[in-house]
């Protein structure tokens, strides 16, 4: 059942109905204790007076057998007499019914049908009384009668009661309405707040939930705008140049300067492509994308792979490789991007790392226990004050020559934020140059 509306009128009729039940089973009940009471206060009356009959009869004769019968009342319909354990009076039904033991008043059963009994008891003559009247099986006509009436009217109410709470939950629902009419006439772009006065107290939890969402996706549509407008950007340079170096190999006839001309172009390839990777990966990362569940990831066995994939280039540029990873860590994360994270590293350091210096990759625990990955070169470093900037999109330090697109950094604090871990950069105390680590 879908709908709060009709959940809530059946609750309510159900409710109603249900303690509609119970009242007249209460009054009904009311009704059986009164004739009760009224048999009780009959039969003790009663018992009194034959008690008083039956002391003075068994005071004056001596032996039970020559008593006189005690007469029973009227409207008594078991009425039983013991003098000194003798049977001396029985009238009426209930044959079956014993010397009592004890005084009271008490209801059984017997025959089908149930009686309310007083016993008494004289102690100094030895008397012992048993009086009953049988309790009415069922009510009286006039009894069912009204109650029915009443059941009657109310049931015939129902419809009535029903269309009231149908229009009363439908009012106190319309604040939904309004709301579900100003959603559905939004424009993608229309991330203003709901209005939240006249929304029941229930809603109004729900609806603030929704502006937070709304919050937070207009935070980030701005990001991702900023992004694609960051990268048109980047990418508008490049292809400008390459589409002005284009024209003028088209236009060259010395063979050797087209060569030259050619070669840029094929440099300004690269370097837009490598842009356009960068930017993949960094989609990739983003962590809406993430459908596998983090795993254990062996940190020493990534490192070996991507520095088995740098091997050749770091022959090229004659740079010492010092691998300081005695132990295996394992960290909680998604093995592809810890991978890139990795990559992106190394690659920094050997990129900004003039030919025969040397880079380090060091995994050791941390005295706190943390996982530490440090990547450390004998380059020229990055100035204190650009550390922080370099982890932000498209930055790049002014004067390396080395061409990059300024993602790599941000893609490893994006991969870092996911994995909890924390970046702390510095000059290298080993090798001098730039050392970063990324604490998990
Ligand atoms: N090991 C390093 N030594 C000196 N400077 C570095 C080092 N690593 C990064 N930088 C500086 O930080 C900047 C940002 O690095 P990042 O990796 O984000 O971009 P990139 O290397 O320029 O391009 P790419 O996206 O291709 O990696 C670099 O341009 C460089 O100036
Ligand atoms: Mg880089």
């Amino acid at each position: 059942m879908g709908s709060i509306r009709l959940r809530l009128v059946l609750a309510l009729i159900l409710t109603a109905e249900f303690f509609l039940a119970i009242s007249l089973y209460n009054s009904q009940n009311n009704y059986s204790l009164g004739v009760q009471e009224e048999l009780d206060q009959g039969l003790l009356e009663q018992g009194r007076i034959m008690l008083s009959w039956a002391s003075p009869i068994a005071a004056a004769s001596g032996h039970p057998d020559k008593m006189t019968a005690i007469p029973c009342l009227k409207d008594v319909w078991i009425c039983r007499v013991w003098i000194k354990r003798q049977l001396v009076s029985q009238e009426g039904g209930g044959k079956g019914f014993l010397l009592p033991s004890h005084s009271g008043l008490m209801t059984v059963s017997w025959q089908g049908q149930n009686y309310r009994i007083l016993t008494l008891f004289h102690s100094s003559d030895e008397v012992n009384l048993l009086i009953g009247k049988p309790l009415p099986n069922r009510l009286p006509d006039s009894f069912v009668l009204l109650m029915w009436e009443f059941g009657r009217d109310v049931l015939l109410m129902t419809p009535l009661i029903l269309v009231l709470i149908w229009l009363l939950v439908s009012t106190s629902l319309n604040p939904l309405k309004h709301i579900r009419r100003e959603l559905a006439a939004r424009t993608p772009d229309q991330l203003e707040p709901i209005q939240c006065q006249d929304v029941p107290q229930e809603i109004l939890p729900l609806i603030e939930t929704i502006n937070e969402l709304f919050e937070r996706v207009r935070s980030s549509l701005a990001i991702e705008k900023q992004f694609t407008a960051d990268a048109a950007h980047e990418l508008r340079t490049p292809l400008a140049a390459l589409k002005t170096q284009t024209q003028v190999a088209l236009r060259v006839d010395n063979e050797a300067e087209k060569r030259a001309v050619l070669l840029n172009i094929l440099q300004g390839v690269e370097r837009t492509s490598r842009i356009v990777n960068q930017l993949l990966t960094l989609a990739r990362v983003d962590p809406l994308h993430q459908l596998d569940p983090k795993k254990l990831v062996s940190l020493k066995g990534v490192i070996s792979v991507v520095l088995h994939d740098f091997e050749g280039e770091m022959e090229r540029n004659n740079l010492q490789l010092i691998v300081d990873a005695a132990e295996d860590y394992r960290v909680m994360g998604y093995e592809e991007q810890l991978f890139i994270l990795i990559r992106n590293l190394v690659e920094n350091a050997i990129n900004y790392t003039p030919k025969g210096g040397c880079v380090e990759v060091e995994l050791k625990q941390t005295d706190s226990g943390r996982v530490l990955l440090g990547v450390e070169d004998s380059g020229l470093g990055v100035p204190p004050e650009e550390r922080v900037k370099i982890l932000n999109r498209f930055y790049r330090v002014l004067g390396h020559q080395t061409g990059g697109s300024g993602l790599g950094l941000s893609i490893v604090k994006t991969i870092a934020d996911h994995h909890q871990a924390m970046i702390e950069m510095s000059q290298g105390k080993r090798y001098g140059g730039f050392r970063i680590e990324v604490i998990f």
